[in-house]
């Protein structure tokens, strides 16, 4: 099998990057130097150059409080880019599986979202993935579609890496705590998916799927957690989320239920505390 991995620079492409070797299925990677996804035409040419058996799309713009200013950007790459990978997988019989976000839903339940719970983006960035969603599926009836949440990993920006620099450089941070998730350690969901495909074709359920670590937590929780387990002396101050202003509004409760993706797939996910402690020894060996 040849797969196509788009957002090869990206936290999650790099995770892919770093599983090839233990696995089978011969890899190629793309990123914007090799298929800018807001450029159709040039898009259209590298996938027709480009054989690939499945291809798994990372490539995103991620910049959440950028795309309130920059939305026709964020629309051609998180919506337009998947129509045109999605027209090319029904035109040579490619499979797809798409990368989306928790912040198509609003956040304002108190209970994990499942694939049944309607989508409400508050974000230009959560209706530009939505949208990208909705082109896929009126355009497959084969593709997957995996949303996740708070997305870290020792590649790449990321909360994780934002507070271990922020946490040598101040003696206190102010961090909110009422928004509440669950984080996703990238090495693992790349882990998740490689392990759903090598189930094909006895097992290949195409659908929408919802993927995060186990458990709930706020940011602060988050990065208290981090300077403990990294020990960081760093003062971690709660706050509330009108006390830190940002352009983008960001869902209040975004922790995804993953019931489905776990049973059908037979995955054992890890709890989030655990992955963290992974992540930062990663993080550590690679100093
Ligand atoms: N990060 C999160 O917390 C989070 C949460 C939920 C869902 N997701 C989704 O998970 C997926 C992977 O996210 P990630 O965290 O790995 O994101 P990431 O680290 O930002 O990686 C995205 C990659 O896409 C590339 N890209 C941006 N614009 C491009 C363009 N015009 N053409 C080609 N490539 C372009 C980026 O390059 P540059 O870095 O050069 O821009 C980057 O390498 C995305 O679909 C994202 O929407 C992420």
């Amino acid at each position: 099998m040849r797969i196509l991995v788009t957002g090869a620079n990206g936290q999650l492409g790099s995770e892919f990057r770093a599983l090839t070797s233990q696995h089978s299925a011969e890899f190629i990677f793309c990123d914007v130097d090799e298929m800018d996804l807001s450029q159709e035409s040039s898009m259209e040419q590298f996938l027709a150059n480009t054989q690939s058996d499945l291809i798994i799309h990372c490539g995103a713009y991620t910049q959440v409080d950028g795309a309130e200013d920059q939305k026709e950007l964020a629309f051609a790459i998180n919506a337009n880019a998947p129509a045109v990978i999605a027209r090319h997988c029904a035109n040579t019989g490619c499979r797809l599986i798409q990368v989306s976000t928790d912040y198509v839903f609003d956040g304002t339940g108190n209970m994990p979202i499942s694939e049944e719970d309607r989508p409400n983006a508050q974000s230009v960035y959560g209706a530009s993935k939505l949208e990208g969603e909705k082109q896929i599926l009126s355009i497959l009836d084969n593709a997957y579609i995996i949303r996740t949440s708070w997305v870290y990993s020792v590649y790449g920006k990321n909360f994780v890496k934002t507070m271990l620099r922020l946490g040598q450089e101040r003696d206190e941070l102010n961090v909110v705590v009422d928004q509440a998730g669950t984080p996703t350690y990238a090495a693992d969901l790349a882990a998740a998916i490689l392990k759903i495909v090598d189930q094909w074709p006895s097992n290949d359920q195409p659908g929408i799927y919802h993927y995060s670590n186990w458990g709930v937590l706020s940011w602060y929780d988050f990065a208290k957690t981090i300077f403990d387990l990294a020990g960081v002396k760093c003062h971690v101050n709660p706050i509330s989320s009108s006390g830190f202003p940002v352009k983008a509004q960001r869902p209040a409760f975004s922790v995804l239920d993953k019931t489905k993706i776990a049973s059908t797939f037979h995955l054992d996910i890890p709890y989030w505390r655990d992955s963290l402690k992974r992540c930062l020894e990663e993080i550590r060996k690679m100093k």
